[in-house]
């Protein structure tokens, strides 16, 4: 069978993606086909359609890293069945009309959230909860500084650092993401454009005691300048670049961790484990409302080049979805 889905000839800008035939998958034992009705964007799709973030191996080869839709298909014992609606994140291939989700990763959608929020979720939750509640060991009383805060990653970090009792500063670009930070939870708040030595800054507020960094190269040594001793800096991206002079006298005075982590490439058990945080620790706040999904906009799916290009011009507070249900409706 066929289905719709948004494919590449050959990588490269906005323009290069289009709405194609595919062949449609199929159910396997642990893999549940869904009927995607929402789709996230994720700055790494970008990356990925750019030609510089490769799937993993035996992953689709379409972009989409999470979803929200109605289970199609099951295969063999299943605890999921035709018609349920769910959420999840996806190893890729999210782009399309359907897609596999590994069972592991499927949360049952509640009825109060909608198709668009369901699929904002995964990806952004998990990587602030993985990143700040495992990697960093967030602990209660900890300042936290969450850089690009008002990106989809840091909407939700912002929000977790609270969840785990810690005190949250944020960076971003404009005077409207920071007050967006500040409305999420964040106590202090700064401009990276016009305050890019942020290191003494961030120590006149006490010192962070965990960093989320999405930036790399450019913020290295202001991040090292801002940690506090015992510090962690967890790395998660390389939008100021990958290459930078590290000072080793500051990481071992200050006894400063600095960790890389991706959350792809995770063995399923890891990715199961942030999903039942997600299910568990995340979901029952943003139902009663002390947690908050972020969805700046959704575009339908046959706009998807104007969603890929609003990302890249960093317009989004929170993030942006995809809508698939026009092609789905009958
Ligand atoms: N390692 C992992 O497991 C993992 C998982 C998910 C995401 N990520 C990474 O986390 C980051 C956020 O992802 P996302 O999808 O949430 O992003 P997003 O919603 O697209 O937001 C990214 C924001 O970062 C800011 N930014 C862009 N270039 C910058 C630079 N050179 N220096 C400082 N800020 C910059 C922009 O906001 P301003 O207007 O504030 O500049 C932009 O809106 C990305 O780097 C992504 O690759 C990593």
């Amino acid at each position: 069978m066929k289905m719709q889905a948004v494919a590449q000839q050959a990588p490269g800008g906005v323009e290069t993606m289009e709405l194609v035939e595919r062949d449609r998958p199929q159910a396997v034992p642990g893999k549940l086909l869904v009927r995607v009705m929402a789709a996230g964007v994720n700055r790494a799709d970008l990356m990925q359609r750019e030609g510089r973030y490769a799937p993993p191996p035996g992953a689709s080869p379409l972009m989409g890293l999470e979803v929200a839709g109605v289970v199609e298909e099951v295969a063999g014992e299943s605890n999921f069945q035709p018609g349920d609606a769910v959420f999840g994140l996806l190893e890729g291939g999210g782009y399309a009309e359907y897609a596999l989700m590994d069972e592991a990763l499927a949360i049952v959608k509640p009825d109060p959230l909608s198709w668009v929020e369901a699929a904002s979720l995964p990806e952004a939750w998990m990587t602030a909860w993985f990143n700040l509640a495992e990697k960093a060991g967030v602990r209660a009383g900890d300042n936290v500084l969450v850089h690009a805060g008002a990106s989809g990653v840091g909407v939700a970090a912002i929000q977790v650092a609270g969840l785990l009792g810690a005190q949250a500063f944020a960076s971003a670009g404009s005077a409207d993401k920071l007050a967006f930070c500040r409305e999420l939870g964040a106590a202090q708040v700064f401009n990276y454009r016009q305050a890019p030595a942020f290191g003494e800054l961030v120590k006149s507020w006490g010192g962070a005691d965990a960093v989320l960094d999405p930036v790399g190269a450019s913020y290295l040594a202001e991040n090292l300048q801002a940690l506090n001793p015992d510090g962690r800096l967890v790395n998660i991206g390389l939008m100021g670049g990958l290459k930078a002079e590290l000072d080793f006298g500051r990481l071992l005075m200050k006894r400063i961790s600095v960790i890389g982590s991706t959350l792809r490439p995770q063995p399923l058990e890891t990715k199961a484990r942030l999903a039942a945080a997600l299910r568990e620790r995340i979901l029952p706040g943003i139902l009663d409302g002390r947690l908050r999904t972020v969805v700046d906009c959704s575009f339908p799916w046959s706009q998807v080049q104007d969603a890929h290009q609003y990302i890249a011009d960093s317009r989004n507070l929170g993030k942006v979805v995809l809508t698939m249900f026009p092609l789905q409706a009958g």
